[in-house]
């Protein structure tokens, strides 16, 4: 073509010929909240494909997530990918509108790999080498395995990373199996002569006098858990740093490879704490849990309580990743939600900030290890009856789609979650009963009914939104942490420490002063002695009376402005008549430690006090029993989730009229829950 005007006009005409196509090949719309499927397309003939799209459109699925296990029919031989199938799995998806999460399969490594790689495989604990035929069989720190993983993932974001079609990645499956050979060991002395640059630095931090631990070679050094407190808490550390490793190669290949509007992400299990989620999440674009009640039901704080973990990991919304359709195959008794209650499970995540909610699984494989799960459909292919609870909820996320855009949950008041003192306790328990996810709940229970939001949030998170910051077992407090504290209580906020604050240092070490350590000049109180309890202590004071459980500390105020709320009565001749909680003006803000495992009723008392004093206010008003207010906010926008947790009709007076977002409607100024029942409002 000789003019040269002509031809670039033809080549731009080409290029938006291109990109409208693509544009066309992608979906539809999609929703803000999103339903979704775990999907294994391999395990079927492809010629059963389009009955199953068909089948979840009509349920209104708008994503499914695949793949993460299908790394034998990705790469068949070494180095031999077959990825069309997937692709054809995508673009058939696609055209029934539903877009696609692919997962990258490193935690169900194909048999010609364990066969030909045996030091991929993993070493148990008791010396034991994993073996093929389960999943995570493969070892995060074997250098081997990492980069047969990153290869895989490679070739799967060349295919897969510009697909339009695609909206995001899932890294791995679960974390958190690890492996326990030489070279683990080797990486871990390694990590730590990184860390600490000589020996005598992490002689000195471990006091490692004591035993006749001194280490002269870091060679010497044992792998962890267990053992000196230091070596222990460090273990975690870099076990932590390992996966996130591991992780990392993936990351970096995806993001390589693709567009980033590809989110990535990984499914994390709540409370889960073989890892630090805070450094794993750092990477990520979006957190996401694996939501499963296992026996039983739906216990809503505790639920709660685990999608604000996670949302806290990236302090944004987050994916229910997986969850389970009626039952699961692995708790003693697989029992099913009842009738309405997989609906209520999912506006309550919905209400905590879940953007997505996703059945595992769509349909049981006819064989493998885990043919009775619970499905939307059987093995015939056909729904099951939970099928039509499902597509009803799936209706609904579109119809709140608008309300819902761009609002997330917001607080004023935090609880502080720290990996490093849960560990340092649960390594040093003292009280076997004494399990420091069971005293973070103690709070947050209490101050969720009266507030109706809450943020939990980690140890580096920024403070200054919160009035209140909540700090139940704040047992390992570096020196930087404490500053910041100090920072914040100066400035105007109040920070409230739980028992067993302040005790330990970065190296998990006690520290030199009293409890709480660093923050001791700003309360004006110290602990004077702890208590392992077997049997309860009287306790009153102006918070009411009750009892303390399981750990009590004895407190001695050191300033005459150090007010005492609570004290113990008979008991140990210790405790007796000894302070029991002691709150502290300082600054612009308020110090208080409550030095006791406290009691229901007592807890309540505290958190009527922290939200009163603090000047907080609930985020609706006054409910009926067991109905949960969920608030989620922005873009202008205030909705209210009302989640009915009980199995008897309520009515609910609203402070002002509020449109019903899933309800042809005007605006209302009362509504009727029915059992296990849902209304969406709209405030604003
Ligand atoms: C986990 C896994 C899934 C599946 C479910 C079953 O969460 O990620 O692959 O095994 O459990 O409940």
């Amino acid at each position: 073509m000789a003019n040269p005007d002509a031809k670039n006009r033809i080549v731009f005409a080409l290029l938006a010929l291109a990109l409208l196509g693509a544009l066309a090949a992608s979906a539809a719309p999609r929703p803000t909240i999103l339903l979704g499927a775990a999907w294994y397309p391999e395990q079927w003939p492809e010629s059963r494909w389009p009955k199953d799209l068909k089948l979840m459109q009509a349920a209104h699925i708008h994503v499914v997530r695949v793949a993460e296990f299908a790394w034998s029919r990705l790469e068949p031989r070494e180095g031999q990918y077959d990825l069309d199938w997937l692709d054809r799995a995508v673009a058939l998806a696609a055209q029934y509108g539903i877009v696609t999460v692919v997962g990258t399969p490193g935690a169900a490594p194909p048999a010609w790999l364990t066969q030909k790689y045996p030091d991929t495989l993993r070493t148990e604990q008791d010396g034991r080498k994993a073996q093929h035929g389960n999943r995570q069989q493969g070892s995060v720190t074997s250098p081997r395995y990492r980069e047969l993983c990153r290869i895989i993932t490679e070739q799967m974001a060349r295919r897969f990373g510009h697909n339009l079609n695609v909206i995001g990645w899932q890294i791995d499956n679960e974390y958190g199996a690890f492996s326990w050979d030489d070279e683990t060991h080797r990486q871990f002395q390694d990590w730590l002569r990184e860390r600490y640059g000589t020996l005598d630095s992490l002689n000195l931090h471990w006091t490692a006098e004591y035993w006749s631990q001194t280490y002269s070679d870091w060679s010497q050094i044992p792998m962890g858990p267990g053992g000196n407190p230091g070596l222990a808490l460090e273990f975690k550390r870099f076990q932590s740093a390992a996966i996130r490793n591991f992780q990392h190669l993936q990351v970096a290949a995806i993001r390589a490879n693709s567009d980033a509007r590809q989110f990535i992400t990984s499914n994390f299990m709540g409370w889960y704490d073989a890892f630090d989620h805070y450094t794993l999440t750092q990477e990520l674009d979006l957190a996401s849990w694996d939501n499963y009640v296992g026996s039983g039901h739906l216990e809503p704080f505790h639920n709660g309580m685990t999608h604000d973990l996670t949302r806290g990991f990236k302090r944004k919304n987050f994916w229910v990743m997986e969850t389970q359709p009626g039952f699961v195959n692995w708790a003693p008794v697989n029992n099913a939600l009842d009738r309405g209650e997989v609906r209520q499970m999912a506006w309550h995540a919905v209400g905590h900030g879940a953007d997505a909610v996703s059945y595992w699984q769509w349909r049981s494989a006819l064989n493998g290890q885990e043919e009775y799960h619970g499905t939307l459909v059987g093995a015939d292919g056909t729904p099951v009856p939970l099928y039509g609870e499902v597509a009803q909820l799936g209706h609904e996320f579109e119809q709140a789609s608008d309300a819902l855009e761009g609002t997330s949950p917001a607080a004023d008041l935090a609880i502080l979650h720290s990996y490093e003192s849960r560990w340092a306790i649960d390594g040093q328990r003292h009280n076997r009963n004494f399990d420091p996810v069971a005293l973070l709940f103690s709070y947050y229970k209490p101050l969720r009914e009266i507030l109706q939001q809450i943020d939990v949030v980690s140890p580096t998170a920024p403070l200054a939104q919160y009035r209140v910051l909540v700090a139940p077992g704040l047992n390992v407090l570096p020196e930087d942490m404490a500053q910041t504290l100090i920072a914040y209580v100066n400035g105007g906020g109040h920070l409230v420490l739980g028992p067993r604050s302040g005790m330990k240092d970065q190296y998990n070490a006690l520290q030199t002063a009293r409890q709480p350590g660093p923050l001791l000049p700003l309360l004006a109180a110290r602990v004077e002695q702890y208590y392992a309890l077997n049997q309860e202590v009287p306790v009153s004071g102006s918070w009411g009376e009750g009892k303390a459980r399981i750990w009590a500390e004895q407190m001695k105020a050191q300033a005459p402005d150090a007010e005492v709320l609570l004290a113990y009565g008979e008991s140990n001749g210790w405790l007796d008549g000894q302070p029991a909680a002691v709150s502290h003006k300082a600054g612009k803000g308020r110090i208080t430690y409550i030095a006791a495992w406290l009691d229901d009723q007592l807890m309540r008392g505290a958190a009527q006090w922290i939200v009163r004093s603090s000047g907080l206010t609930p985020a609706l008003g006054p409910v009926p029993d067991g109905v949960e207010v969920n608030r989620r906010a922005g873009a202008g926008k205030e909705v209210f989730i009302l989640v009915n947790h009980s199995k008897t009709p309520r009515s609910v007076t609203l402070p002002r009229a509020m449109r019903r977002v899933l309800h042809e409607s005007a605006e209302v100024s009362a509504v009727e829950l029915p059992a296990r029942g849902v209304e969406v409002l709209r405030a604003r």
